[in-house]
C-alpha cells in the first residue's frame, strides 16, 4: 500500500567523496588502509583476510543462478521449491479453504494464513524429530487491501470503510503459528494441529517493562510484523515495524501532539485526503476509535514494539516487551553473554534512524529447572539496558545507554515536563532519545544477524535516498543500492559499551559505470539488502527488497527480480541462491537443526510498480504461485531442499 513505502529514486549521476570509497578496488584499498580494517584484521571473518575460491567452497558450493525477470521462484540446479502456506491457506488443515476471488469472509481470514509473510522461525516439538515435524511462526507484515476483497477498496471516503472488511483487514495482519510435516518423498505439508493459531491485530495482550506506567498492561493486537527473533527459551519475538499506517483520522482539525511528532506520527497529515484512487491508510479508525488519532486514548504508543510469544503453548498471551524501546523494529536477534546476559540487537527501518542494543540485567541459565516459555522473558527482557549505537569515523563506535540523565537526556522534572525523560518514556519516546544521545543515523537498518562463531555482528542498510550528509558508516549520498556493515564488540564480549566496525558489501553492480554506485561483492550482484540471517554453518543469507517502482528500471535493469543470495563473510563471495516472482520481494529464513530444509517467505507477488493493484485484473503483474487459475498473487512461504538430501548450500 503506498503509505509503508520508502519510494527509491533513479541513480543520478555523482562523483563525490565517496567515490575511492566504493570502487572496487580502491574500496579494498581505502579500508584496507583504515582504522577499520587494522582493527578488525585479527578476525577470522574480515573481508580480503583471503580470498581464496577454495575457501568458499567450504563454505558453500552450490552453482549460483543468473538474475530473473520470470515469473516464478528460481532456485539452483539439484534443489527444488515448494510452495508450503500462501495467504488464506487454512492454519490447521480444516479451517475454512481460501476462495480465489478473496470473498473469504473475515471469520475465515481469523483461521486462515495473514497476508504478507515476512520473518519467521522454526521451533521444535518437544518429543518429536525436528527435522520432519516442527512448528512455524510466520510474520504477517502489511495487507494489500485492494486485493484483499473482491471489490478492492470500495467504498471509498467519504463512505466509511465496513465494519467487515476493517476486521478482515486487522486479521490479515499479525502472526501464524502452523504445524508442519515432512512426508516420506521430503515434501513439507500444514498438518491438523491443537497448537495453530492466528495472532491478529485483535488478540488480547499483555504489555510488561517500563511503559507500563504509561500505557498500562494489557491490549489488543500486534501488527505490521516485520522480521523476527527468536529466544533461547524457544519463544518466538515478532517485531512491530510499519505501526504508524494503522493509525490515522478522519479529523481534517487534527493536529498530532508533541509527542506524536517525536516518532514521525505527524506523517499522517495525508491520511484523511484522497487522491485520485489513493486511499490513506489502512482505515480501521473508521470503525475502531482505538486507532483513530484524534482520540486522545488511541493506541498509538502501545505499538511499535518487540512481541514475544509463546508458540508451543497456545493458550498463552503474547507479551509486548516495551523495554525494547518503540520504533519500527525491524528483527530482534538475540545472544547470550558470557556472564548470561541477553542481549538483543535491533534496527529501526526508517531514513537516518538508528542500530540499538538491548542488555539485559537478569541472567538465563540454561541449566535452570525452567527452560521454556514467555514466562521467563518477564525476568529477562523487562529489565535492562537500551543502548543506541554511534559508529565514528576511525572504525570504533560507542554504545549510548538511553536513561534519564545520561548521554544528554534530560530527566523528567515534573509530570507535566513533555522535555524530560522518565524511564517510561525512554521505552515509548526512543527515537527522540536516541537523536539527543547523538546516535549515527542510519541509511535504514533492516536485519541485524550475528555470525554462530566469531559474533560479528551484521546489520543491513537497505537505502536512503535522501541522505544529506555522508559519514563513514553510511557513505554515500544518494545510497540507492544499500549496503552491509559488519562490527565486532570489544572483548568479542555482547555486553561491551564499544566495537569496532567496517563496510562488509555495498550493494550495486561491480562493474557500474560509476564508481560512486559500484559494488565491492565478489560475485553475484544484489541491491537493497534487507533481511540477513547467518545459518549455523556461518553462510550469510542476504535477501533483497528492490522497491516494486524500481525493479526492471534505469539502474535496476540487470539486477532482475528480488532474491536471495549466499555469502561468504570471509571471502565476500557472493553467490545468488534464488530469485523471485515478479513484484515480490524475499525475506525471513528458516531451517530444520539437520539444515537439509529452508523455509523462505515471497512477499508480495504482483506488487504493482505504483503499487496499487486492480481489482479488476488481480493478476495483471504475477500469477504467482498458482498460475492463470489461482485467482490472486499470494504471499507464500516456500520449502527449498537439495533433491539429493544434502544440506542447504551444498
Ligand atoms: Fe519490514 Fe524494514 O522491512
Ligand atoms: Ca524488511
Ligand atoms: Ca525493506
Ligand atoms: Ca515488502
Amino acid at each position: 500500500m503506498q503509505s509503508q513505502k520508502n519510494p527509491e529514486q533513479t541513480p543520478q549521476p555523482l562523483r563525490d567523496l565517496i567515490a575511492s570509497a566504493v570502487s572496487r578496488r580502491s574500496f579494498i584499498h581505502a579500508v584496507a588502509g583504515s582504522a577499520a580494517f587494522a582493527a578488525l584484521s585479527d578476525l577470522p571473518g574480515t573481508l580480503g583476510a583471503d580470498k581464496s575460491d577454495a575457501r568458499t567452497d567450504d563454505l558453500f558450493r552450490f552453482k549460483g543462478i543468473p538474475p530473473s525477470s520470470s515469473d516464478t521462484v528460481v532456485v539452483p540446479e539439484g534443489y527444488v521449491a515448494e510452495v508450503l502456506y500462501r495467504w488464506g491457506d487454512p492454519i490447521d488443515g480444516q479451517s475454512p479453504a481460501f476462495k480465489k476471488d478473496a470473498s473469504n469472509s473475515a471469520a475465515d481470514q481469523e483461521l486462515q494464513a495473514g497476508m504478507g509473510h515476512d520473518g519467521m522461525e522454526f521451533f521444535a516439538i518437544p518429543g518429536e524429530d525436528p527435522n520432519r515435524r516442527g512448528l512455524l511462526a510466520v510474520n504477517h507484515e502489511y495487507t494489500d487491501q485492494i486485493l484483499l476483497f473482491p471489490d478492492g477498496l470500495a467504498p471509498l471516503p467519504p463512505d466509511p470503510m465496513p465494519k467487515e472488511k476493517v476486521r478482515k483487514s486487522m486479521a490479515s495482519h499479525g502472526v501464524s503459528i502452523v504445524e508442519i510435516e515432512r512426508n516420506d518423498k521430503g515434501s513439507w505439508s500444514v498438518v491438523p494441529s491443537k497448537r495453530a493459531r492466528r495472532i491478529t491485530a485483535d488478540t488480547p495482550v499483555r504489555v510488561s517493562g517500563p511503559a507500563i506506567d504509561k500505557v498500562g498492561t494489557s491490549t489488543r493486537g500486534t501488527v505490521n510484523n516485520c522480521a523476527a527473533g527468536r529466544t533461547p527459551w524457544q519463544t518466538y519475538l515478532t517485531c512491530e515495524e510499519n505501526f504508524q499506517g494503522i493509525f490515522g483520522t478522519n479529523d481534517t482539525t487534527f493536529q498530532p501532539s508533541t509527542s506524536q511528532k517525536a516518532y514521525g506520527l505527524d506523517r499522517f497529515g495525508f491520511f484523511y485526503k484522497i487522491d485520485g484512487n489513493k486511499v490513506p491508510g489502512y482505515r480501521w479508525w473508521e470503525q475502531e476509535p482505538r486507532f483513530d488519532l484524534s482520540r486522545s486514548d488511541n493506541d498509538s504508543e502501545r505499538f511499535g514494539y518487540v512481541v514475544e510469544i509463546d508458540p508451543l503453548d497456545p493458550t498463552s498471551v503474547p507479551v509486548k516487551r516495551t523495554a525494547l524501546g518503540r520504533f519500527r523494529h525491524e528483527n530482534a536477534e538475540l545472544t547470550v553473554a558470557p556472564d548470561g546476559r541477553v542481549v538483543v540487537y535491533m534496527g529501526d527501518d526508517e531514513m537516518d534512524q538508528y542500530v540499538y542494543k538491548f542488555v539485559s540485567e537478569g541472567k538465563w541459565n540454561p541449566n535452570a529447572n525452567q527452560v521454556q516459555g514467555a514466562r521467563i522473558g518477564d525476568g529477562i527482557l523487562d529489565r535492562g539496558k537500551l543502548y543506541v549505537a554511534r559508529f565514528d569515523a576511525d572504525g570504533t563506535g560507542r554504545w549510548l545507554e538511553l536513561a534519564p540523565g545520561l548521554n544528554g537526556i534530560p530527566t523528567k522534572q515534573t509530570k507535566d515536563d513533555s522535555h524530560g525523560f522518565d524511564a517510561a518514556e525512554i521505552c515509548t519516546r526512543t527515537r527522540e532519545a536516541a537523536k539527543i544521545a547523538n546516535a549515527t543515523p542510519m541509511d535504514r537498518p533492516e536485519w541485524i544477524s550475528i555470525h554462530p562463531t566469531s559474533r560479528e555482528v551484521y546489520v543491513s542498510l537497505t537505502n536512503n535516498k535522501s541522505r544529506h550528509a555522508t559519514d563513514a558508516a553510511n557513505p554515500r549520498a544518494n545510497n540507492v543500492y544499500g549496503h552491509i556493515v559488519r562490527w565486532k564488540e570489544d572483548n568479542n564480549d555482547p555486553t561491551a559499551e564499544s566495537f569496532r566496525w567496517q563496510v562488509f558489501l555495498f550493494g550495486g553492480n561491480p562493474t557500474h559505470e560509476d564508481p560512486a554506485y559500484r559494488s565491492n561483492a565478489q560475485g553475484d550482484f544484489f541491491a537493497c539488502p534487507d533481511g540477513l540471517k547467518f545459518d549455523p554453518s556461518g553462510i550469510l543469507w542476504i535477501q533483497t527488497d528492490m522497491s516494486s517502482s524500481v525493479i526492471g528500471k534505469p539502474g535496476f535493469a540487470d539486477i532482475g527480480h528480488n532474491m536471495m543470495l549466499a555469502a561468504d563473510p570471509s571471502t565476500g563471495t557472493t553467490r545468488r541462491f534464488l530469485t523471485g516472482p515478479r513484484g515480490c520481494e524475499i525475506t525471513g529464513m528458516a531451517m530444520t537443526p539437520d539444515r537439509k530444509t529452508m523455509f523462505v517467505n515471497i512477499q508480495h507477488p504482483g506488487e504493482p510498480a505504483d503499487d496499487l493493484s486492480d481489482p479488476a485484473e488481480p493478476m495483471k503483474v504475477s500469477q504467482w504461485p498458482d498460475g492463470p487459475d489461482g485467482g490472486r498473487p499470494r504471499s507464500a512461504t516456500v520449502v527449498i531442499r537439495k533433491l539429493d538430501g544434502g544440506t542447504i548450500g551444498s
